[in-house]
């Protein structure tokens, strides 16, 4: 890796270490200053230089989101048909996703309708059928309990529209490129919400993922994700 990407990687583990906790505090992550400000940073201030930040990975953005798309996958591969993913940016994890879930319908949102642009062109790779929509991840235009799985990887935080739009025992998969440094706390604030059934996560590689899935569901996927063996990264300990 070049030492400029190396620097790189690591300026935005170091960010998104410090901005992530206070996100994920509902309180905080609904102030209109606090979501203009991310929507700003992350979003409109990259416009279609984002692409660009995902290369410096070398091929590691993505590795937090796969390892939770296989652990999805495995516990609820079947049930899965209608996807959502929130702040898609550049419709990355959505493309990820696309290659677990061929058959499913995925919907991507984001506030910045150029990110949108995107994300439309790199679906036109993708085997699965792709909509796209400007919206706020916190007033996502979808019923409530109408996704089977939803995807947030490094943006907004808005799990309680998350939980809102996903299905009894859907999933929620959040990840996050970077900043595996506080895997564990992000896992344990997502379990103080009080908003899902089970809560675990893993660190993986310089970033983490944490799969959230809200109580109910269909028979026999509590004890699929109950037999569901651990994969070869690191587990975050159970509290
Ligand atoms: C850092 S990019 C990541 C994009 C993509 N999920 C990925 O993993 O590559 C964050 C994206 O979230 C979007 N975003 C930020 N705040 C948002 C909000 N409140 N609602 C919807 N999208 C938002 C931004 O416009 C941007 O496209």
């Amino acid at each position: 890796m070049s030492p400029l990407n190396r620097l790189a990687l690591f300026v935005s583990q170091i960010l998104f270490s410090i901005v992530t906790p206070p996100l994920l505090i509902p309180r905080i992550a609904k102030i209109r200053f606090t979501r203009s400000l991310v929507s700003f940073c992350f979003g409109r201030a990259y416009g279609d230089r984002y692409r660009h930040i995902i290369d410096c990975f070398e091929g590691r953005y993505g590795l937090a989101m796969a390892e939770g798309l296989g652990r999805a996958e495995r516990i609820a591969g079947r049930q899965i048909s209608v996807v959502a993913d929130c702040g898609t940016g550049t419709g990355y994890a959505a493309g990820q996703a696309a290659a677990h879930f061929p058959h499913a319908t995925f919907m991507a949102f984001d506030i910045v309708p150029a990110m949108l642009v995107q994300a439309r062109e790199l679906a036109k790779e993708s085997p699965a059928k792709h909509y796209f929509v400007q919206a706020d991840s916190f007033a996502i235009p979808l019923k409530d309990a109408s996704v089977d799985l939803l995807l947030a990887q490094n943006t907004m935080p808005c799990f309680t529209e998350f939980t809102r739009v996903c299905r009894p025992g859907g999933i929620l998969l959040y990840a996050d490129s970077s900043a595996g440094w506080i895997a564990d706390l992000v896992r344990r604030m997502v379990r103080r919400l009080a908003l899902f059934e089970e809560v675990s996560g893993e660190r993986v590689d310089l970033g983490f993922y944490v799969l959230a899935k809200k109580q109910g569901g269909r028979e026999g996927e509590a004890n699929d994700a109950k037999r569901e063996k651990p994969s070869n990264t690191r587990s975050l300990p159970a509290r």
